[in-house]
């Protein structure tokens, strides 16, 4: 049995009015928050996952909890609900910040598409918790509460739209989680077709891999991009370190370890050889 919800979702996927606005947050927030160590931050490059989704939890979990106290806690409650609803506008800020980093790195449409209605139903539910907030502190407890209820619905149905963007679409996964291998030695090229200095493309065991020859020592990285599965045969290579063309994520020939975010997951490594004049890779355990 499915819900009806996964499908409202996927129509969302092909509204293509949403285009130009997505479009417009997408290049501001990218003009402003450049690559370098605060979209690091701000991507969980330091947390070996994207921070977005765990600074969700903290907001929603407050919100949810003044719903309880407003149902379930009666009067002597109201207090502590509404010092609860402040505490998860307050996290709602770095939350918000941290989704946009996320936003301004998609670069597909239905995606997009999605994220924004995610962002733009957020701000909804956090015009209506401060509003929520502001009645009770004026007083009127019950337009708290009913503000406050909706406001809950709303992110209800936001949430889901940012479960979908992962699970369902793959926004903040691991690109390279699926990438299987027998850790054997499988040839790919012959020696020549790998010259000095140049990445080259190449498949072992259905994975493409870019191989890079330098300085007489062969490297070689799976070539989708664990961040969003840009290409990086076609990044430019500085000394060891290949940056991928999409988000200018960098990382270390000779290990795949991260160099630069906003990837937050190190690139598969392969080891290299030439044997009989042909070039032969092992993925690394
Ligand atoms: S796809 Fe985003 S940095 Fe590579």
């Amino acid at each position: 049995m499915t819900l009806s919800i996964r499908p409202m979702a996927e129509k969302l996927e092909q509204l293509h009015a949403l285009d130009p606005i997505g479009k417009i947050i997408g290049g501001t927030v990218r003009s402003v928050l450049k690559p370098g160590a605060f979209k690091d931050l701000l991507s969980g490059t330091w947390l070996g996952h994207p921070v977005h989704p765990a600074l969700t939890d903290p907001t929603i979990g407050f919100w949810m909890g003044a719903t309880a106290l407003d149902f379930l806690g009666g009067k002597r409650f109201r207090p502590a609900a509404q010092r609860l609803i402040g505490l998860g506008i307050l996290s709602a800020l770095p939350t918000a910040v941290t989704g946009l980093s996320e936003f301004a790195d998609i670069s597909s449409d239905r995606p997009r598409r999605v994220a924004t209605i995610h962002g733009l139903g957020n701000v909804g539910v956090l015009a209506l918790y401060v509003a929520s907030w502001r009645a009770r502190r004026k007083g009127h407890h019950f337009r708290g509460v009913a503000l406050s209820t909706a406001a809950t619905g709303l992110v209800s149905g936001t949430a889901y739209l940012g479960g979908h963007l992962s699970f369902g679409l793959g926004i903040g996964v691991n690109q390279t989680a699926f990438q299987e291998a027998s850790g054997e030695w499988v040839s790919v090229l012959t020696e020549d077709e790998l010259p000095q200095g140049k990445p080259v493309l190449a498949e072992a065991e259905n994975v493409l891999v870019m191989l890079y020859r330098k300085d007489g020592r062969i490297y070689a990285l799976a070539n989708r991009c664990s961040h969003q599965g840009g290409p990086l045969n076609e990044g430019d290579v500085e000394g060891t370190v290949v940056e991928c063309p999409w988000h200018a994520s960098r990382f270390e020939l000779s290990d795949g370890s991260i160099v630069r975010g906003p990837a937050t997951t190190p690139q598969p490594a392969y080891d290299a050889r030439i044997s009989g004049g042909r070039v032969e890779v092992r993925r690394r355990p």
